[in-house]
């Protein structure tokens, strides 16, 4: 592969938080990307899928449907796998002096615009004491937890991110349908929002929530294909070459897709 080839392959994989006009996510005959579902094949595969599902049962414990502050605490913990992921794989890149093929720059990119999508939330549901020490707990727990499960089973840990983004489609879904009922205030877009996703100025908190549900489901697609293409447990660099072509594909073919309202 020719360095410019290579160059065009890292790129493409990167975010342009530009490349987002609302209109794309408006298109009812995309509804179906809103229910996509990995049906759990290996051990490892039923142990993220039951290992989220209990997470699950804590957050609809603890939430029910206040789903700003839901939204707050969750996205702190959905930024931490996309920063452990891609700093494992630069460490390993460095060990064995081989090329990411731009997958670091695509995971750090995932970390960020979880935290983008936090600090949107910030703006829409104040987090109280409770809830901020929850996000510490949580981050101390979670940390060391997917760092585990990372050097443990690679495979299993892009496994658990994508059945969590496959919650977090499900829960911004359940936010966006109270919302339009005018059981949540549709309050303007925060500024920030605005700006990140390229929103019009008279935007609502419908238009955050599509966007930011669009993300989760891009994070998605992009986990369970880590997951699908890693054969054992631990990810050979290798893999990640392999995985260019068929993720550049994808990830262009859902940039070209519209979401559903
Ligand atoms: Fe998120
Ligand atoms: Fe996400």
């Amino acid at each position: 592969m020719t360095n410019e080839s290579k160059e065009s392959k890292a790129s493409s994989l990167e975010r342009d938080s530009q490349d987002h006009p609302l209109e794309r996510y408006a298109d009812e005959k995309h509804a179906e990307d809103v229910h996509v579902h990995h049906a759990p094949k290996t051990f490892g595969d039923r142990f993220a899928f039951g290992f989220v599902k209990f997470l699950r049962v804590f957050a609809d414990a603890f939430f029910a449907n206040r789903y700003g502050h839901r939204a707050v605490v969750l996205e702190t913990v959905a930024a931490v796998p996309g920063m452990v992921s891609g700093a494992m794989l630069h460490l390993k890149c460095l060990r064995r002096m081989e090329d990411d093929h731009g997958w670091i720059r695509t995971l750090l990119d995932e970390a960020e615009n979880e935290r983008m999508h936090l600090m949107t939330f910030i703006e829409i549901a104040k987090p109280s004491k409770l809830e901020r020490a929850l996000v510490i707990i949580a981050q101390g727990f979670f940390y060391v937890w997917f760092l585990i499960l990372y050097l443990i089973s690679t495979k299993s840990a892009h496994r658990v991110v994508g059945y969590l983004e496959e919650e977090a489609v499900v829960s911004y879904s359940e936010y966006l349908k109270m919302v339009e009922k005018g059981e949540v205030d549709n309050i303007a877009a925060p500024q920030l929002a605005k700006e990140y996703w390229n929103l019009s100025e008279d935007a609502r908190l419908t238009d955050v929530i599509r966007v930011i549900r669009a993300d989760e489901m891009m994070h998605r697609e992009v986990n369970h294909l880590i997951a699908n293409k890693i054969k054992k447990e631990d990810a050979d660099v290798k893999i990640y070459e392999d995985m260019s072509e068929d993720a550049i594909a994808k990830l262009r073919q859902y940039e070209a897709r519209q979401f559903p309202d």
